[in-house]
This record gives structure tokens, sequence and C-alpha cells, in this order.
């Protein structure tokens, strides 16, 4: 299936989120629930194993996690050992930013910074302690838990395309040469990942990948989950 294929649904929207992140922000302030968690809590175990075996907190990567959301894979990563000042946040949804930054006051995580910043158009703020004058293609590690899933359910263009065809160049965009993208998708297959993400407008070649149990996605029960991760070319590759 190619990233245009789907059907665009509500969950393409951002009027969606910013009500779906209201309503769960009054939840955490009421009763402390931090909100839904997105592919069950197993793959935030798993893309975080992912994270300590190959880009260990020994090396203080700089980590952005492309529509945070309510932060749990970040606050995984923390719970891990990962420095909190490296890891970032960006969603376009205010209100997970604001709701993301609550929690992680409530967790002693106030460190990892969460910032509003839709992914397809602006290059989101750096943190102080892993800024480059001039530079963009800063970051270790990009993670993304649904994000892809919920852009490609967007309204296409007149020439039919969705607007998530203009993500992977976003990735390549702001990983470092060598970094790491690893993507976590209910609505794709790792076949399908790897053909609309390994292309020759991107840097990004295939690296590894994780295999996951069944979830629900956007009503549909039983889609199966596939991790991916791939790496961006070095200078000399
Ligand atoms: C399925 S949720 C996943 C949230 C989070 N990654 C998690 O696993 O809990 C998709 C998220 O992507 C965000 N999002 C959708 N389109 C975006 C865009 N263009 N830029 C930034 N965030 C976006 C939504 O606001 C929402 O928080």
């Amino acid at each position: 299936m190619s990233a245009s294929d789907l059907q665009p649904s509500k969950l393409g929207t951002k009027e969606h989120w910013d009500n779906a992140y209201q309503e769960e922000l009054e939840n955490f302030e009421e009763l402390g629930d931090e909100g839904e968690i997105w592919f069950g809590s197993e793959s935030v175990d798993k893309m975080v194993d992912w994270a300590l075996e190959h880009v260990p907190p020994s090396s203080n990567p700089s980590i952005l996690e492309v529509g945070s959301g309510n932060g749990t894979l970040l606050f995984g990563l923390f719970d891990s050992g990962y420095n909190p000042s490296t890891l970032h946040g960006i969603d376009y949804s205010p209100g997970a930013v604001t709701l993301s930054k609550e929690i992680a006051k409530s967790r002693g995580a106030s460190a990892i910074t969460f910032s509003e910043c839709n992914f397809l158009s602006d290059d989101p703020q750096t943190p102080q302690s892993i800024r480059r004058e001039g530079q963009v293609d800063v970051w270790d590690l990009l993670l993304d838990k649904g994000t892809y899933d919920a852009i490609a359910l967007g309204e296409k263009d007149e020439t039919g395309h969705s607007p998530v065809v203009g993500y992977p160049t976003r990735v390549t965009r702001l990983l470092r040469p060598g970094g790491y993208f690893l993507i976590t998708s209910c609505n794709f297959t790792e076949d399908e990942l790897q053909s609309n993400f390994e292309t020759e407008d991107t840097d990004l070649v295939y690296h590894s990948r994780i295999q996951h149990p069944t979830f629900t996605f956007g009503g549909k029960s039983g889609s199966s989950c596939s991790s991916v991760a791939f790496q961006k070319r070095t200078r000399t590759q």
C-alpha cells in the first residue's frame, strides 16, 4: 500500500486531536489519568528496549519524538535512564503539549521539553543542551508511534496525495548523518514502511525491526503493528 492509499478519517484532522487532548487534559487534572497509550504499553517497552540496544543512554543521545501526544514514550526513555534534557517531544496539538508538560511535572521529569510544532512544515525548537548553531540535523534518534499513521489519514490534495508523502524527507532533514529513525505503525506493513522511507529522496537505509503482537487502531481490531528502524547514511556511505 502506498502512503496515499488510505481513506481520510477524523484521526487525520487537527480538530480531532485538539478535542481529544482537551478531554485528556481535563481527565488528568481531575483524576490523574495520563490518557491513552497508543498500541499498548508493550509497544512502548519494545521501542525503549530497541533504543537501549542501539542508542544507549551512555552515548547521551538527542532524541525527538514526532507527535508525542501525552509523552508516554519519552517518559519510558526517562525511566530507563536517558538524560531528560536531551529528550524532546513535538506535537501540533497545543493540548498535547500542555498535557505532556503537566505529566512531566508530576513525574519529576520537567527537564524533558515539549513544544508545539507541525512536523510536516516546521522545524522543531532544539533544546539548549543539544543546539548547534545554524543546524537542524542534530538528532541522533527520531521516534514515531502512531503519528505517521495519523497523518496518512489526512485529507488528500487535489492530485490525490496524502499529506504524509512529505513525511520521509522531513525525517532526513532532522536526523544527523548516522542517526536513526524508529517507527511503529499499525496501518503499514514492514515492507510498506521500507518502500515508503527508503527512497531516492531520503538518505535512509533499513536497519532493523521489532516484532509486535496485535492492536486496535482507528476502530479496527486485530490489525498487527510493525516497527522498523532506518539509519541515515553518513557522508562517506
Ligand atoms: C496516534 S497519536 C500518537 C501519540 C503518541 N505518539 C503516542 O504514541 O502516544 C498521533 C499524534 O500525532 C500528532 N500529530 C498528527 N499530525 C501531526 C503533525 N503534522 N505534526 C505534529 N504532530 C502531529 C497528534 O496530535 C497526536 O498526538
